[in-house]
């Protein structure tokens, strides 16, 4: 629920960004087009983090809480925890954005 919620205000964010520049360009349904994709996208990366965590963050120890570090702290650990998890550069982001987002 609390997700939903976050996805949504992500949406909202991303659209409202977007109907400016329809504004500006006046391409009002390229820019609306273009804003429903990169809503997905966002929404698509957050559920392969949320994969990915669950299913290579609990190999080692106990799968951590997200609420167990700030996002400050998340970045040095996820650095760290990157190359014991084999994560890409980008599949460490997705993971981040993830944990931020709850
Ligand atoms: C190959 C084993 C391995 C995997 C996979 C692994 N970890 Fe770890 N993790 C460790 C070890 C060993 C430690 C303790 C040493 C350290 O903190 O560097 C640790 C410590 C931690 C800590 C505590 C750090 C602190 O400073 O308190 C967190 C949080 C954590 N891991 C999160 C994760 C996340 C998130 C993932 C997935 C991206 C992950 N781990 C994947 C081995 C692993």
């Amino acid at each position: 629920m609390k997700k939903t919620i976050l996805s949504a205000l992500v949406i909202f964010i991303l659209v409202s960004c977007k109907s400016k520049k329809v504004v500006t360009e006046n391409k009002t349904e390229i820019e609306v087009t273009s804003a429903v994709s990169s809503e997905i996208s966002m929404a698509d990366m957050i559920a392969q983090g949320e994969t990915l965590y669950t299913n290579k963050c609990g190999n080692c120890h106990a799968l951590p809480k997200v609420k167990e570090h700030s996002p400050e702290n998340w970045k040095p650990i996820l650095l760290r925890m990157q190359k014991e998890a084999g994560l890409s550069d980008k599949e460490r982001e997705y993971v981040y954005n993830y944990i931020v987002m709850q």
